[in-house]
């Protein structure tokens, strides 16, 4: 999917924030409650699918794989085809902007005989495969012209060879390719993480009936998955998706007298990191009613207007917090005091380098930072000054972050495109109205 024309938007400074209210389900559990759907026995039930563009061109690609995936009253239905049961699709895979779909789903084809080209937007064009291919070429995956970008086309086989691999950097979607590949390897296939990061394929993979194993230690965790596992059609309920809600959130503790609550959280441990430095930062978060739901911890997350003070995030939060830290470095501009965030590798790779663009959107918009190596130093004075215009490349998290900027600074910011929003969190303007930010159109 290609958006033409970018939309431009200004937010403005807003009268205080207020409102119950649910975010769209989590982006990572509904990629693999379709994936996963599509590699199970029998029908798969899935209620609260994120019907976001990145979703949708997995759903879409899953269909083209032979799995068709529909939506009938207010469920998502999958019909699986099996371990190893997916066909050669007649054209090459779309899937847009999204990173999650292409790497994941390049798990998913390895243990198939057959030949997938995969193609996506100018943003996911840019951004390394090799951290997946790789393994998957050492189990035996081939790719043409050893591509390590897409457009690429990606050779599976029935005659995979199990692994165990140790990931070279923190990222659960190279994590969860293997773990994919393995399911249809016969044999043990093992992932070692040395710092934790989401885990939302493991439990998933459980819900289906695979056996997957998990022993942590000194080393980190060692993740195992026997293949060649019978997975059941199975029902899934999507919690709200955590990533989403922080733009929320953010938005109440920066926005004076704001109270917000958002009910039907994701509140898994390994995505949480967001919430604890917001506290951390005396921002009065609350995670209300715990509870489980469809294999997940879910809270509702409660926030108000607070007065926050700058804090040192410490490099190992960075894999529990990884999509949040545009947002929190906005946030960090109303604090008081300087908010240093180390380990900030993974982010120069996401949708756009993201480290760049969340300084040089600060910058535009009257707040010093600092970046030194993997490092972001926000010098937080406790109001911005706005007024910028936002260079968003294609990035759904930058534009998101900064339009909850102009909110609660003296001017409007501007972010240059707001049509990539739609790839994670169709409903945001419509949900940040329904509780009182304004918004108006610009030519920027
Ligand atoms: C995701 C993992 C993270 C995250 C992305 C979703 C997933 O990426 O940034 O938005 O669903 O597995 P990495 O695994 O590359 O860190």
């Amino acid at each position: 999917m290609t958006h033409a024309d970018p939309t431009p938007l200004a937010a403005e400074r807003s009268e205080a924030l207020k409102g119950t209210l649910r975010v769209p389900g989590d982006k990572s559990i509904s990629h693999r409650a379709l994936m996963l759907g599509a590699l199970a026995t029998g029908k798969t039930r899935i209620r609260g699918l994120l019907e976001s563009e990145d979703v949708i061109n997995t759903a879409r690609a899953v269909t083209a794989l032979g799995a068709p995936a529909k939506k009938t009253g207010d469920t998502w239905e999958v019909l699986g085809r099996g371990t190893g049961g997916l066909a050669q699709p007649a054209e090459p895979l779309d899937f847009g902007n999204a990173g999650t779909g292409t790497r994941l789903m390049m798990g998913v084809l390895a243990p198939h005989d057959i030949t997938v080209t995969m193609i996506g937007d100018a943003s996911l064009s840019k951004r390394p495969m090799g951290r997946v291919l790789g393994p998957l070429k050492q189990m035996g995956v081939e790719v043409d012209g050893d591509r390590d970008r897409l457009p690429l086309t990606l050779r599976g086989t029935s005659q995979l060879t199990p692994i165990v691999y140790e990931l070279p950097v923190p990222s659960a979607q190279i994590k969860s390719a293997i773990l994919l590949a393995g399911l249809g390897t016969a044999g043990e296939t093992t992932v070692i993480e040395r710092e934790a990061t989401r885990d939302h394929t493991e439990r998933m993979l459980r819900h289906f009936g695979a056996e997957v194993s998990t022993e942590t230690g000194e080393f980190g965790t060692r993740i195992t998955i026997r293949g060649e596992a019978e997975l059941q059609g199975r029902d899934v309920t999507v919690p709200g998706d955590p990533s989403s809600a922080a733009f929320l959130i953010a938005a109440a503790l920066i926005v004076p007298g704001s109270d917000i609550t958002i009910e039907g959280v994701l509140v898994n441990p390994t995505r949480t990191g967001f919430y604890t430095t917001l506290q951390e930062m005396g921002g009065d978060v609350a995670l209300l009613n715990p509870r489980e739901e469809g294999g997940e911890p879910v809270a509702d997350i409660r926030a108000r207007f607070s007065k926050l003070s700058g804090v040192s995030v410490p490099a190992e939060r960075a894999p529990s917090m990884i999509d949040e830290y545009p947002m929190l470095a906005v946030v960090a501009a109303f604090a008081q005091g300087s908010t240093r965030m180390d380990g900030l590798a993974e982010l120069k790779v996401k949708e756009s380098d993201r480290l760049a663009a969340t300084a040089a959107g600060l910058e535009a918009n009257g707040v010093r930072t600092e970046v030194a190596g993997d490092t972001l130093i926000v010098h937080g004075t406790g109001q911005a000054a706005g007024g910028g215009l936002v260079a968003t490349h294609l990035d759904h998290r930058i534009a998101m972050a900064f339009l909850v900027m102009g909110l609660a600074s003296e001017t409007p910011v501007t972010v240059d495109d707001t049509g990539m929003i739609a790839t994670s969190f169709p409903e945001f303007r419509a949900l940040m109205e329904q509780i009182g930010s304004r918004f108006k159109a610009s030519e920027a």
